[in-house]
């Protein structure tokens, strides 16, 4: 089985879908820290050169990308909390805009989902990634909650910033996610969309979960 979950930052997709791939033995696949990790790399060895597509298309190619559990390694190296910081979220979207940076982790994706159960999370899994996919959900929220969301997540890592910056961050990661001419953020037809404003992640698993009885 084959669950696609799109939709724009914070709108809960990576919580709920840890949850699904545990209750139903399935395994996760985190696009987006695939795309961090491309950036990460990028900003070690070029610093902030994100102009330089050719350079960067190179870098992914050299780039091994494994998960372990909810651990995420690059060539081989621990970037589980290297990849949050709000530097690559920043940039993320400029490796992610590049059409061979896509179509290399495209391809990583689909590979991935032909030997497991997946329930993948990202902006094109339903689209590009997975067309085919057995259910495909679009989850979504009002842009202040989940820049709320943020805001708890950054200040319990003591990383504190003002509620109204984290919400233009979110706002410009959108707006790029959404515009970009590769892989770009859709809500596709035959996907089932989820508003998460005001709900709990129990509220929105419960909902989703009638879903994935339906179809199973
Ligand atoms: O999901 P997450 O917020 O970690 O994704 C970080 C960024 O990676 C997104 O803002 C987007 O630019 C990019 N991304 C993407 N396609 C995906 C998943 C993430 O372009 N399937």
């Amino acid at each position: 089985m084959q669950i696609a979950i799109d939709g724009p930052a914070g709108a809960g997709k990576s919580t709920i879908a840890k949850k699904i791939a545990a209750a139903y033995q399935m395994t996760y696949l985190d696009t987006g820290a695939m795309y961090r990790c491309i950036a990460h790399c990028v900003l070690n060895q070029m610093g902030d050169r994100f102009d330089n597509a050719a350079d960067i298309v190179k870098i992914a190619r050299g780039t091994v990308i494994r998960f372990e559990g909810n651990q995420v390694f690059c060539n081989d190296k621990d970037v589980t909390w290297e990849i949050r910081t709000p530097l690559v979220s920043r940039h993320t979207s400029d490796v992610a805009r590049i059409k061979e940076v896509r179509d290399l982790l495209v391809a990583q994706q689909r590979e991935y989902a032909k030997d497991h159960g997946v329930v993948m999370d990202g902006r094109d899994i339903g689209s590009v990634v997975l067309p085919e996919a057995d259910l495909k959900f679009f989850l979504d929220a009002d842009v202040l909650e989940r820049a709320q969301r943020r805001k708890k997540e950054l200040d319990e890592k003591g990383n504190g910033k003002a509620l109204e910056e984290i919400k233009n961050e979110i706002e410009d990661r959108d707006s790029n996610d959404k515009n970009r001419l590769e892989g770009p953020l859709v809500q596709v037809a035959d996907a089932i969309v989820i508003d998460t404003t005001g709900k709990s992640i129990e509220e929105v698993y419960e909902e989703m979960k009638i879903h994935i009885d339906e179809a199973c």
